[in-house]
């Protein structure tokens, strides 16, 4: 985004692009809202749309498509084998990535499955930056371990450290000779870490990490979901690549892997994924894995609509532009907050504004889930649906017992060209309400846990009547209506 200079104030972040089918929103007043969050066991993934007034849950196939991509999904190729949608899919990925070959998959979790089939065996370990739920997910299904390296900076909450999604070198090296080269499945690294506040990886990063999984033998796998917003960082915040093109940068950190595979929810702003691979032998060796679980080998479970819509969003990925547009968002938000002194994760990384609910709650004790509760106060005191990204979002330890997150944030998405600044204002405003009454929040307890994933499908209860108090301090504030 050029930074649009204005005539009697600071600049503010701007959209470079123009509303042409707008969906109607409500706001459900605060008594309807209580009703709803118990409804849903006050889990945000239960409840349903139409009760939500901002969706921030997720940026993960919800963000805006532009005309240029609806124009695409006018000309689909529909075709069981052999679809041309599929190709210029393909095509377009080679273009960008650099990699020939292409695996085809419903979304990225369905591409995680593929890895974690083809790679993981019991007692074998994969070495990540950074865990994502369900690349984890899939891993432990199968009996593997995932090891987490990310710079011990990355999980401090406050700091002014550029790429704290980077992997700490040493102990990459310390863990290969731990483990043994021949027990780590494959080493992941995930640009722009979701579970962390969106931080991204420097390129430096990349390669140099690349390079020691390459010197033992280990193959080497972006997850590259949220690659869009890290292009934008490294754009802007690695000075030896600020006059360097996004394709430049992107095919840059491409060459350093064996493979790529992406949600297409994010990356490419519709609904599929893929995995991209450099070698023929290793693409053939993962090949029967796609009729079995997703389809045949060129649609993967994914709509030729869909297929033709990504082909054009990966294009206009590489636009700064539009790749801008979150982070700026997203800035401008955690700058807000942070003057007002609510606790976030600084600096501002991509995907949404995080806050950091280990200080913002810090009389809920971990095991009664702050972030989920704080997650909670938000619907309450605003109709803006967030997500749990700390221990809720954990799975439990084989001994039964929690496993305490390293990080406890509530996630307020921004998914790509949705909000406008107004709407942002809007959230900004209730987060510091919210901070005010802080004291008013309470904790949360599991009344059904599922086993696996439990922060999708579980259902909790207050360990007291705090959403009551909170509601009635709402309303006396604001009134019934809001
Ligand atoms: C970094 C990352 N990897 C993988 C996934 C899984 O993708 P999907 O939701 O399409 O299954 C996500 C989704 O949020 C993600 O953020």
């Amino acid at each position: 985004m050029p930074a649009i200079k204005f005539y009697d104030h600071q600049p503010i972040p701007m959209e470079m692009h123009k509303v042409k089918i707008v969906q109607q929103l409500t706001l459900p007043p605060a008594d309807r809202r209580l009703a709803k969050m118990k409804e849903a066991g006050f889990n945000t993934f239960q409840l349903h749309n139409g009760d939500i007034f901002m969706d921030m849950l997720t940026d993960s196939g919800v963000n805006a498509m532009s005309d240029e991509m609806l124009a695409g999904m006018m000309k689909p190729d529909d075709a069981y084998a052999g679809s041309e949608s599929f190709f210029r899919m393909r095509d377009k990925l080679e273009e960008i990535f650099g990699m020939k070959y292409c695996l085809p998959a419903h979304q990225g979790r369905a591409c995680e499955n593929i890895l974690a089939e083809r790679f993981v065996r019991p007692g074998k370990c994969v070495i990540m930056n950074y865990h994502f739920t369900t690349a984890k997910a899939h891993i432990t299904r199968l009996g593997g371990h995932v090891e987490e390296l990310v710079k011990f900076e990355g999980l401090e909450p406050v700091s002014d450290l550029p790429f704290k999604g980077d992997i700490d070198l040493d102990r990459l090296e310390e863990c290969i000779q731990k483990e043994g080269a021949d027990n780590v499945a494959f080493m992941r690294l995930e640009s722009g870490t979701n579970l962390i506040g969106g931080q991204p990886v420097s390129v430096q990063n990349f390669k140099d990490a690349c390079a020691i999984a390459r010197k033992h033998g280990i193959l080497s796998v972006l997850d590259a979901s949220l690659l869009q917003d890290n292009l934008y960082f490294i754009k802007t915040r690695d000075e030896e690549r600020k006059d360097m093109s996004v394709r430049d940068i992107t095919m840059e950190i491409a060459d350093q892997f064996d493979m790529i595979y992406f949600s297409g929810r994010k990356f490419g702003f519709a609904r599929g994924g893929a995995i991209m691979v450099r070698d023929e032998e290793l693409f053939h060796s993962m090949e029967d894995l796609v009729p079995m679980f997703e389809g045949f080998l060129t649609y993967g479970g994914m709509s030729v609509r869909e297929m033709e819509a990504m082909t054009v969003g990966f294009d206009e990925s590489m636009e700064m532009d539009v790749i801008s547009q979150g982070p700026e968002f997203i800035k401008y938000c955690v700058d807000r907050l942070d003057e007002y002194g609510v606790p976030v994760i600084t600096p501002g990384g991509g995907l949404g504004a995080h806050l950091d609910a280990s200080r913002f709650v810090s009389h809920i004790p971990q095991e009664q889930y702050p972030a989920g509760a704080l997650t909670c106060a938000m619907y309450l005191c605003g109709g803006i649906r967030g997500m749990e990204r700390g221990t809720l979002s954990e799975e439990r330890e084989a001994d039964g017992s929690e496993r305490l997150a390293s990080m406890e944030l509530v996630r307020l998405a921004l998914p790509r060209r949705v909000f406008t600044l107004s709407q942002v204002e809007y959230v900004i405003d209730r987060v510091k309400w919210v901070y005010d009454h802080r004291d008013l929040i309470g904790g949360l307890r599991f009344v059904h846990e599922p086993a696996t994933l439990r922060f999708f499908t579980g259902r909790l209860e207050p360990v007291s009547d705090w959403p009551e108090k909170l509601t009635a301090a709402f309303k006396a504030e604001f009134g019934e209506d809001q």
